[in-house]
């Protein structure tokens, strides 16, 4: 069997597979190519994001909380449970069956947009008279096409010299999956991965630190975000250690011992139950056969492309975590869109100042744009507004008052240069940022428009109202 067609994708992450569905949409005969497995080894589409990350992640950070809720909130609302028990099993089954759906559903969109789906490893074979033949590990013949994109997403980082067991030492996909409840956890890089899977397993009953080697606490956020959430999860219970370097992992049978060096020089020797490795991604070239027709890829593995996400192989385009730019599922969709798109002639387009960052913890942390130590560094001439969820009467309906919106403006043409949140729904609050953003808009206008009574998005406008030191309700 010998198939021709215009596009293949290789990767059916949130990248590949939405490139491909655009591609389809836009009238190219589409291929899509993706070996994740199931136990089962049935075809599991969706990539990290839909298997080992974004959708599971959120699974278990909504159940952990109900059970946060439920052991010491429920009570300040007036109702009394007691004996309130974990089944942890049912809490992991739940999110499988999630991840499931996901699956399933993104199965279901290729057929309906007529993308074929081929389950198995795609590497490249040879350039060919019109473009590219593609070999797959479960087909005897080639695919080929005019155009290839390669969206084969990330790997977890390893700590040098300690390797992923998954039963011990836990990468994220292990981290999702931990059978009992450990008494005590460490976690090593205090990034999102860190925040959010220490979040879910401190509020299931674990005792969790975090080490963490940059000086200061979540250094890519807004600093006045970043202190009020290090001031938060420490009351919570999460320990962070910000300014380590960890000298020694001594892995055995049951336990692991982190050695470190704080600020201040003297060493602890951290002994926990589990520890989980969240400093960072690479990206996955791994099985693309990339060097036999010599693709380029950066010094740290990544697929060098352009802005426009051309590689260096004519009609062959890169996209989502194994290129440059944030790892995040919704820039990598972006991407794939812009890049089916250019494929047929338009202009796709991804706008990198506007894509908005998330950190689905209890608070939430979102932002968007700029934040305030990088106009300072910028020598940006800025105004600042900010309103705390204290003062808004659907946080105080909710019980979840923590936190604030800043809104950070041009002094001089009032455009919104960024928005930072930390608070309930932080991560729904952020969209109305990134619009306005996206449309250039100014303090003035987020003040100007009408925002429903009562809701935490009120929040956003008086923050816009406080730029100009004219909030209404504080
Ligand atoms: P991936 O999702 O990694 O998909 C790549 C696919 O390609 C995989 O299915 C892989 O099996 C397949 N593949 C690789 N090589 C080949 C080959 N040679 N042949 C065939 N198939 C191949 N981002 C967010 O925006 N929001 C979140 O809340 C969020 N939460 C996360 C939580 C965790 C724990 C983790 C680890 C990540 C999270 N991310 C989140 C990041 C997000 O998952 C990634 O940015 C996103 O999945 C990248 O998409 P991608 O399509 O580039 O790659
Ligand atoms: P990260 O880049 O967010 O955080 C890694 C942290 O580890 C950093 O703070 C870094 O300083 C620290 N670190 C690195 N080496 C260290 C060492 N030797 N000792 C101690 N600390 C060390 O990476 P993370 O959390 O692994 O996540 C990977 C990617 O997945 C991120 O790029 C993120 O964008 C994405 N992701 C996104 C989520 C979201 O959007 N909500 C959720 C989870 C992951």
């Amino acid at each position: 069997m010998s198939k021709q067609f215009d596009l293949i994708v290789i990767g059916a992450g949130p990248g590949g597979y939405i490139a491909a569905i655009r591609a389809s949409q836009l009238g190219l005969n589409v291929a899509c190519i993706d070996e994740w497995k199931n136990i089962d080894g049935t075809p599991a589409p969706g990539g990290t994001c839909t298997n080992v990350g974004c959708i599971p992640s959120k699974a278990l950070l909504q159940s952990s909380e109900h059970f946060d809720q439920a052991n010491h909130h429920f009570k300040e609302h007036g109702i009394e449970v007691s004996n309130v028990s974990l089944n942890l099993n049912n809490l992991i089954s739940r999110k499988n069956s999630i991840v499931k759906q996901n699956n399933d559903g993104i199965l279901y969109l290729f057929k309906k947009n007529k993308v074929s789906f081929f389950h198995g490893t795609g590497s490249f074979s040879a350039k060919t008279e019109n473009g590219w033949s593609i070999k797959v590990s479960s087909l005897k013949e080639d695919l080929h096409a005019k155009n290839v994109i390669v969206a084969t997403g990330s790997s977890p980082r390893e700590f040098p010299g300690v390797k992923f067991d998954e039963k011990i030492v836990l990468s994220n996909d292990g981290a999702l999956n931990i059978k009992d409840v450990p008494k005590t956890i460490g976690v090593i890089g205090g990034g999102v991965i860190g925040l959010e899977m220490g979040s879910v397993w401190r509020r299931l009953g674990s005792n969790v630190t975090i080490l963490e080697a940059m000086p200061e606490f979540l250094m890519s956020a807004d600093f006045q975000v970043s202190k009020e959430a290090l001031k938060v999860f420490t009351k919570q219970g999460l320990n962070i250690k910000v300014g380590v370097s960890i000298t020694d992992v001594k892995v055995s049978d049951k336990s692991v011992t982190v050695k470190y060096k704080d600020q201040s020089g003297s060493t602890t020797d951290l002994l926990v139950d589990k520890l989980i490795v969240s400093i960072g991604r690479v990206p996955h070239t791994k099985g693309l056969n990339s060097s036999s027709v010599g693709l380029l890829l950066d010094d740290r593995g990544f697929v060098v492309v352009d802005s426009h996400c051309k590689t260096n192989l004519s009609n062959v385009w890169a996209i989502g975590d194994v290129v440059r730019g944030p790892m995040l599922a919704h820039k990598a969709e972006e991407e794939g869109v812009a890049v089916a798109e250019r494929i047929v002639g338009q202009h796709g387009h991804v706008n990198f100042d506007t894509i908005p960052s998330v950190i689905y913890t209890s608070p939430e942390i979102a932002w968007v744009g700029k934040n305030e130590q990088e106009l300072k560094k910028e020598g940006h001439s800025y105004k600042v507004g900010t309103f705390p969820f204290l003062a808004n009467g659907r946080a105080r309906a909710l019980g979840d008052t923590t936190g604030f919106v800043k809104v950070i403006a041009d002094s001089n043409t009032d455009e919104v240069l960024g928005v930072h949140i930390i608070g309930p729904m932080a991560s729904e609050l952020i969209s109305e940022a990134v619009t306005i953003m996206e449309f250039k808009g100014s303090s003035e206008d987020i003040a100007r428009i009408c925002h429903a009574h009562p809701t935490l998005s009120e929040s956003l406008k008086e923050a816009a109202l406080a730029v100009d030191k004219r909030s209404l309700n504080f």
